[in-house]
């Protein structure tokens, strides 16, 4: 392991490694680790729109939080297309599927509310159009601030580049609903600085965002996850013993695996209000292993950081594989070292007979674990499907030590509070 002291002079930690080794131990369909079967008869959400990262209101400790007995989610979300001549096929037929592969270029953040914490009905969006300085808003995290009813939205600003930024508003409750009001003035807070975090110029797959801020348990202090990859030009990183780890005999050879290079990132914010932040050396890297450690998040429990991840089958390197879901790795300091949950990282994948059934999965506090709907199959042999672009069923998790087990199912989009704030 290179030590981030040699590496970058004063900083405090390493990096801890997801290892080759540690993730030749995934067994995809372990009952234990993989999200119950998502019937292809589910409800959706809405039929203007698609929605996927589901992003609760929650407080700087991670608690998800109500305000006034109204539950508020934050969503990435694209319109539908039925009618739109672009997305109608050679037959006449609206191409749900390529409209829904093509959200991403116009996500943008929405949020919903609700008094059951599912059920959820649309508010609108978060920003009027114009206010956020690129074309896509990518996730990020809402903040309650205090009985006030401020919002500090972290988000990610997309194309041109990759920035994490930040918006304030207000959350406005009355009998009937939820408003969010202001989120009128984005600011950047810090971009990819090529030495610690890979840049756009240095590789064009590279990613840089999905902001989590929080506040540090035991030192109080604000910091801030992200997904990163490993700075340095696409194809330059190096795939050795430590990244490789104890793998058996014949398992030494690591193809392409160089150019898969995710990380978790930190950074440290040098204000009590988070305007002002360093970046710090990454907590967890994956070179070698896979390509995107999305939507870092922690939750905290027993005195340990347990913290998660969501990735791809196809960012995986080669030689190494694993389904569509979330990761976890556990230490007892924020700034590790982070040793994988169940031995391999795998904390809820999805079946392999239906690969892509759901993903951006969100573990809270409570150990409920959200996620959208992506593809489900609708015949036997998986050639036909259908697109989701709404909330999943919620499947509840414990985690125990080093392990974790899928205990519980249940509704579509279940994000029930954790605590209520009365505003003043
Ligand atoms: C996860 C994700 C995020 C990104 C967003 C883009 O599903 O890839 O990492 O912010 O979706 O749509």
């Amino acid at each position: 392991m290179t030590s981030n002291t040699e590496k970058f002079g004063k900083t405090p930690h390493q990096s801890s490694l997801w290892t080759r080794a540690d993730a030749l131990k995934v067994r995809a369909d372990d009952p234990t680790t993989t999200q119950p079967l998502v019937s292809a008869d589910f409800p959706v959400l809405s039929n203007e729109v698609f929605i996927w990262d589901t992003m609760p209101l929650r407080d700087l400790d991670g608690n998800v939080t109500s305000v006034d007995g109204w539950s508020v989610i934050f969503t990435l979300t694209a319109d539908r297309h039925p009618n739109d001549p672009e997305y109608i096929d050679e037959n006449g037929n609206y191409d749900i599927t390529r409209d829904w592969n093509d959200r991403h270029g116009r996500a943008k953040m929405y949020y919903w509310f609700s008094r059951t914490g599912k059920d959820w009905k649309l508010g609108g969006r978060v920003m009027a159009e114009g206010v956020s300085p690129t074309a896509r808003e990518w996730a990020g995290t809402p903040i309650l601030l205090n009985d006030q009813g401020e919002v500090d939205l972290y988000y990610t600003a997309v194309t041109p580049g990759a920035t994490i930024v930040k918006v304030r508003g207000r959350v406005v409750t009355t009998e009937h609903g939820v408003s969010m009001v202001g989120f009128e003035k984005v600011k950047p807070l810090f971009e990819a600085d090529g030495k610690m975090y890979q840049t756009e110029a240095q590789n064009s797959f590279w990613g840089f965002r999905d902001p989590w801020p929080f506040r540090d348990p035991k030192d109080g202090k604000l910091y801030m996850l992200f997904e990163g990859n490993v700075a340095g030009e696409r194809g330059s990183h190096k795939v050795g013993e430590a990244e490789i780890g104890d793998v058996p005999p014949g398992y030494e050879n690591v193809g392409n695996s160089r150019f898969q290079t995710a990380c978790v990132g930190i950074a440290v914010a040098r204000d009590a209000d988070g305007d002002d932040w360093e970046m710090l050396p990454p907590l967890l890297t994956a070179v070698g292993v896979n390509d995107q450690t999305e939507r870092p998040h922690f939750v905290f429990q027993d005195g340990k950081y347990y913290l998660f991840t969501i990735s791809h089958t196809f960012t995986y390197a080669d030689g190494v594989t694993g389904p569509d879901g979330v990761y976890g790795f556990v230490a007892d300091s924020l700034f590790g070292p982070y040793v994988p949950l169940n031995g391999s990282g795998l904390v809820l994948g999805n079946p392999s007979s239906q690969p892509f059934q759901t993903y951006s999965h969100y573990v809270m506090p409570n150990g409920l674990v959200t996620s959208f709907i992506d593809s489900v199959p609708t015949d036997a042999t998986g050639t036909q499907i259908r697109i989701g672009g709404t909330e999943a069923p919620t499947v509840g998790m414990k985690i125990k030590g080093q392990q974790t087990f899928v205990v519980a199912e249940y509704d579509y989009g279940y994000i029930p509070p954790m605590l209520d704030v009365t505003l003043k």
